[in-house]
């Protein structure tokens, strides 16, 4: 299975990544995951990222690519992959349909999680996740037993820099200015999938194995 998971911040797509992650045996790919990772261990990339990522910018198309290149020739992503977070423009779209074309792999899907822009604030400014071991809560909608602890692992839950509400705003902007073009670009493809991802996230998991099934 190879699927893209395209939506704005908070739509839900780490969430059911997550899930699907374990359900179907594939590989989990997230470009902020990997850019957060960069940053919090100051690598090149992550001191060139940080800036932008801290003001709710996208990172510039060169590095995201390069990046993407040395993750998808991975051996792990040969049994399936998730793409979480990528590609965010079309500059980042066209690149990979040439680097999948080089690789000889085509998309199963393009998964758009669908989910009202009020619904997304209260989303992520109320997220909370793992320091340890990278589980996500929510506050608001799927706290822990203990508030702070994570239920998984005991460790400390953090906020991201970038889920306070004025970046919020700003990172739902940029969405709308240069991810959501996306959506056209792959609805002509033929490969786009929208998904109601409001509702729980049971629902919404079994939503997308529906719908990658019928492909
Ligand atoms: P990134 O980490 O990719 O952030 P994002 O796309 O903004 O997405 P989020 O992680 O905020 O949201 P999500 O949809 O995964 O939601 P989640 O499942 O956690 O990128 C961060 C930054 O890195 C970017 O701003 C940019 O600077 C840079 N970057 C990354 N990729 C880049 C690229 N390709 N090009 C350039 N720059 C790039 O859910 C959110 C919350 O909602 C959680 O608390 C969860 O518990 C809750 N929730 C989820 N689903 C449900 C549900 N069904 N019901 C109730 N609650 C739910």
């Amino acid at each position: 299975m190879k699927l893209i998971f395209l939506g704005s911040p908070g739509a839900g797509k780490g969430t059911q990544a997550a899930v699907l992650r374990e359900r179907q045996d594939i590989a989990h790919i997230s470009t902020g995951d990997i850019l957060r990772e960069n940053v919090k261990n100051s690598t090149p990339l992550g001191n060139k990222a940080r800036e932008y990522m801290d003001s709710g910018k996208l990172v510039p198309d060169d590095l995201i690519i390069d990046m993407m290149e040395d993750r998808l020739a991975r051996p792990d992503c040969a049994k399936g992959f998730i793409l979480d977070g990528f590609p965010r423009t079309v500059p980042q779209a066209e690149a990979l349909d040439l680097l999948l074309g080089r690789m000889g792999l085509e998309l199963d899907g393009v998964i758009l999680f669908e989910v009202p822009e009020e619904l997304v604030v209260q989303r992520l400014t109320g997220r909370r996740i793992c320091g340890q071991c990278g589980e996500i809560y929510n506050v608001r909608f799927k706290d822990t037993k203990v508030p702070g602890v994570c239920d998984r692992c005991g460790g400390v839950l953090q906020q991201r820099d970038d889920d306070k509400e004025e970046v919020v705003h700003r990172r739902l902007e940029v969405y709308e200015e240069q991810t959501a073009p996306l959506i056209d670009y792959y609805e002509t493809k033929g490969n786009l999938v929208r998904v109601d991802a409001s509702q729980d996230g049971d629902l919404v998991v079994k939503d997308i194995e529906k719908a990658v099934g019928k492909r």
